[in-house]
């Protein structure tokens, strides 16, 4: 198991390269931040923009080959971020969209229940007595036992000293009775009983809509971009010519007030989804959701992450949600889960739920009438009673959805690499398909004629790839920038172009370089772009 202060560092390295860079910024950082919220820089925005443009070719524009060998059909929509709020009632997310929610009476801090870890911390006195010193709560984490003895210890201190005698088990806070948690030291206390019994505290954010603001006109802000999907079926079953089998896909911002958001932007409190609700015939339900796990796995595959950093974690059936048949997470091995993994991508099989609740909270008829089945039928030679119960049902729902700039982090971390020869001691290694910068322009010094020849071959491959023109500095430390930044191309110009037209390639990975005639430059780098 990698060391805590290793992963940790990994994970410092990267929040610090990317302010530094402009990858990532903290949010309202002016005013000492937001916990939560983050503000993409005009490098992080190009990565972001690159997957997400990535998920909507493949999705929307370019989908998979069904198992019938067909492209499958997929439509796009762009709903709202605030919805009728019957939206939310019907879809469960007022009543049970919550976690279990613990405060500090003393200090007013919040805690997530099930984040909490207790332990019975013990002392061995000069003497040889042990005692009992209390049951203290430390967030879960790696370095709970650490925590829990560090402070167990400064209580210690003021009663005489002694060895601390750590808990053999730590138990979560929402396991305890009662009667234990009144007992318990919390994480930023030094005497029991300060902690409330845990409640439930919804994640959504409220507004309201109109210039009253009462329960009247209260709203929410969506806190995933799915239900708007549900909300369409209708009308894209009724103004496009989809049939069953079909998908809906949408990309955009969600709202969730996270108790404890942290990892950098792995949680935060407002996000981007990328979702996809695959409406199927109920028989067809089960192989659907074994043909989107498959390929909702090849998708990652394809943006240069190591297949062994990625896996899938089948949801245990008293994990799943009542309507659902299945669940299976794809999780990325982060620096800070490292050796073990955390989710990045869902995938749902939710049944018939959502329609049928759309249907029952709206009034609205939101089953679908299937012709094709009809006719099949028909030609089966099946009786009018069972073609007429057959061939009109409630879609059920594959629903592959994952975080967009979730994905940012995992490209950020898989990139990372450190590399003690090279001036910046690392460099991003960027499958060249998201890198933010494709290439480098420079010309070797600012004289000579040499900007001239560097900034007319910018303005020709600009209108071809993201591309930077940079002539200040020694060339060693442009290099260093695009190695930080993860540019997979840097060219020079240099005082032989004058003399043969060639300029001088440098490649990030490997550093090599090799010159090029001037007029190469532009297929070369279409070449090597586009594997
Ligand atoms: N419609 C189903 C749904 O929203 P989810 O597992 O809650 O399912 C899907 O969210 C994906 O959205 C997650 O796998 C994760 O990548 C991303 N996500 C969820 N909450 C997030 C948060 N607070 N911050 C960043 N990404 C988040």
């Amino acid at each position: 198991m990698a060391d805590p202060e290793t992963k940790s560092n990994v994970m410092e390295q990267i929040v610090s390269l990317c302010k530094r860079c402009g990858f990532v910024y903290r949010a309202s950082d002016i005013y000492e931040g937001l916990n939560g919220f983050w503000d993409y820089g005009p490098l992080g925005v190009l990565l972001k923009n690159n997957i997400r443009d990535w998920w909507w070719r493949n999705m929307v524009e370019c989908p998979p080959i069904g198992p019938d060998g067909h492209p499958v059909k997929i439509v796009g929509l762009d709903s709202s971020i605030i919805q009728n709020p019957k939206t939310w009632i019907a879809s469960g997310h007022v009543g049970g969209f919550s976690d279990p929610m613990v405060d500090d009476r003393e200090t007013k801090h919040r805690y997530r229940a099930d984040h909490l870890m207790c332990g019975l911390a013990r002392v061995q006195r000069k003497g040889g007595a042990i005692e009992e010193l209390g049951h203290f709560a430390v967030l879960s984490g790696d370095d709970a036992v650490e925590l829990l003895v560090k402070k167990a210890d400064k209580l210690a201190r003021k009663t005489g000293g002694g060895e601390i005698l750590p808990p053999e088990t730590l138990t979560p806070f929402t396991k305890l009775t009662p009667e234990q948690q009144k007992l318990v030291i919390g994480p930023d206390v030094m005497t029991p009983g300060t902690l409330t019994e845990p409640r439930d505290f919804n994640l959504m954010f409220e507004t309201y809509v109109g210039a009253l603001q009462s329960e009247d006109s209260k709203a929410y802000l969506r806190p995933e971009t799915a239900q708007g999907i549900f909300l369409n079926f209708k009308n894209i079953v009724d103004t496009t010519r989809v049939k069953i089998p079909f998908g809906v896909a949408q990309i955009g911002k969600s709202f969730r007030n996270e108790v404890t958001p942290r990892n950098f932007i792995f949680r935060s409190r407002e996000f981007e989804q990328m979702e996809m609700e695959w409406f199927c015939p109920p028989d067809e339900a089960l192989k659907w959701y074994e043909f989107w796990k498959a390929e909702r796995m090849k998708w990652w595959l394809s943006m240069g992450i190591k297949p062994e950093n990625l896996i899938f974690r089948e949801h245990e059936a008293k994990e799943l949600a009542f309507y659902s048949k299945a669940t299976v997470d794809i999780e990325y091995r982060y620096p800070f889960t490292a050796p073990e993994f955390g989710e990045l991508e869902g995938i749902a099989h939710r049944g018939e739920y959502d329609l049928t609740q759309h249907a029952k909270h709206s009034g609205q008829k939101l089953d679908y009438f299937d012709q094709e089945l009809q006719l099949k039928l028909k030609e089966q030679g099946a009786g009018d009673e069972e073609i007429k119960a057959r061939s009109r049902y409630v879609p059920n729902v594959i629903e592959p959805a994952s975080g967009l700039t979730r994905a940012v982090l995992v490209l950020l971390c898989e990139a990372y690499t450190v590399d003690e020869t090279r001036a910046s001691k690392m460099f991003m290694k960027f499958h060249p398909k998201f890198a933010p910068i494709k290439c480098g322009i420079f010309p070797l010094v600012n004289k000579d004629g040499m900007p001239e020849i560097a900034e007319k071959l910018y303005l020709d491959l600009r209108t071809h790839f993201t591309c930077e023109y940079d002539a200040k500095q020694t060339i060693g430390k442009r290099y260093a920038r695009m190695d930080e930044i993860g540019a997979p191309f840097c060219i020079t110009v240099d005082g032989q172009t004058k003399e043969d037209g060639t300029v001088t390639v440098r490649e990030r990975d490997t550093m090599s370089q090799q010159r090029i005639l001037l007029d190469n430059v532009l297929p070369y780098l279409n070449e090597q772009l586009s594997r």
